[in-house]
């Protein structure tokens, strides 16, 4: 979407919304590409600019290119990389990682669980983070799934693993691929036991990470997304923020806790 020609609004955070995480227990919250969006880091599936609209997935992000093409996947996700390198977190990542400490020090637990690769939550400073589709600073091994730090230099695209010569690929969870396990499970946990979940900058039609919020939900949890879009989540959620996370979530955490 183009920030530019959005008019400025004041979006109104519900009066009972800003009560109900006053007095959370446990708030799970999931992030997806458009949380990075005004970092300049590009979403997938919006027309025009997305990554999915100028690229084909599945000659980039499933196993069967890779063996097919690694270079041209090896390259891709090197530029991706290297785009992120330059991006710096945003409003919306800084006030996450404030939402997170406000909640510590009130005795809340808080968990944010991400579909984004870029890093860009823990550079904000958030601390519990649950990575469901990897990290693109991440290296692993394509035979052996082990992370690996450092490699001699080479001028082979893609190196070869120093320790079993296979190839070495980025450590991002590919379409048809399953999510690590342990990421999976503390996402689940989270979105189950939360008071509050809240659904931000995501299409929410990928799956696993689209389930979580109608599993909070059927678990009772009082569910909340913020987007300038309406997503399948949006009819059934008990308030929708509509603007973008740069905005709404600074504009949010100023309302619950106004002294910081
Ligand atoms: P999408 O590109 O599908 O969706 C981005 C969402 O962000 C859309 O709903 C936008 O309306 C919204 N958005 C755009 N700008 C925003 C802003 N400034 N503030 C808040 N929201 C904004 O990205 P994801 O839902 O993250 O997976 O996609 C999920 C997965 O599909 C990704 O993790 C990736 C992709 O293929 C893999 O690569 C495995």
């Amino acid at each position: 979407m183009n920030l530019q020609r959005m008019p400025l609004v004041l979006i109104p955070i519900p009066p009972d919304f800003i009560n109900s995480l006053r007095s959370a227990r446990r708030v799970a919250v999931l992030t997806g590409a458009g949380v990075s969006a005004e970092s300049g880091v590009p979403t997938f599936r919006e027309a025009q600019t997305g990554l999915w609209a100028q690229f084909e997935p599945t000659d980039l992000a499933t196993p069967q290119a890779f063996e097919r093409d690694p270079q041209t996947v090896w390259e891709w996700y090197a530029w991706r990389r290297e785009l992120v390198a330059r991006a710096e977190p945003n409003p919306g990542h800084l006030a996450l990682a404030a939402l997170e400490t406000s909640l510590n020090r009130r005795g809340a637990h808080f968990t944010l669980i991400t579909q984004n690769v870029d890093g860009l939550h823990q550079r904000a400073g958030s601390q519990n983070v649950v990575e469901l589709h990897g990290n693109l600073s991440q290296t692993k091994c394509s035979r052996e799934d082990r992370v690996v730090e450092s490699w001699p230099p080479t001028r082979r695209v893609p190196p070869p693993c120093p320790h079993c010569g296979a190839l070495l690929r980025p450590d991002v969870v590919w379409f048809g691929e399953a999510l690590p396990r342990e990421a999976l499970a503390a996402a689940e946990r989270a979105a189950n036991e939360s008071d509050i979940f809240i659904s931000v900058g995501t299409s929410g039609v990928v799956e696993p990470a689209a389930s979580l919020p109608f599993a909070a939900l059927e678990h009772g949890a009082i569910v909340v997304e913020i987007n300038p879009e309406a997503t399948p989540l949006t009819p059934l959620a008990a308030h929708v923020l509509t603007g973008p996370s740069g905005a709404v979530l600074p504009d949010l955490v100023k309302a619950v806790w106004p002294e910081g």
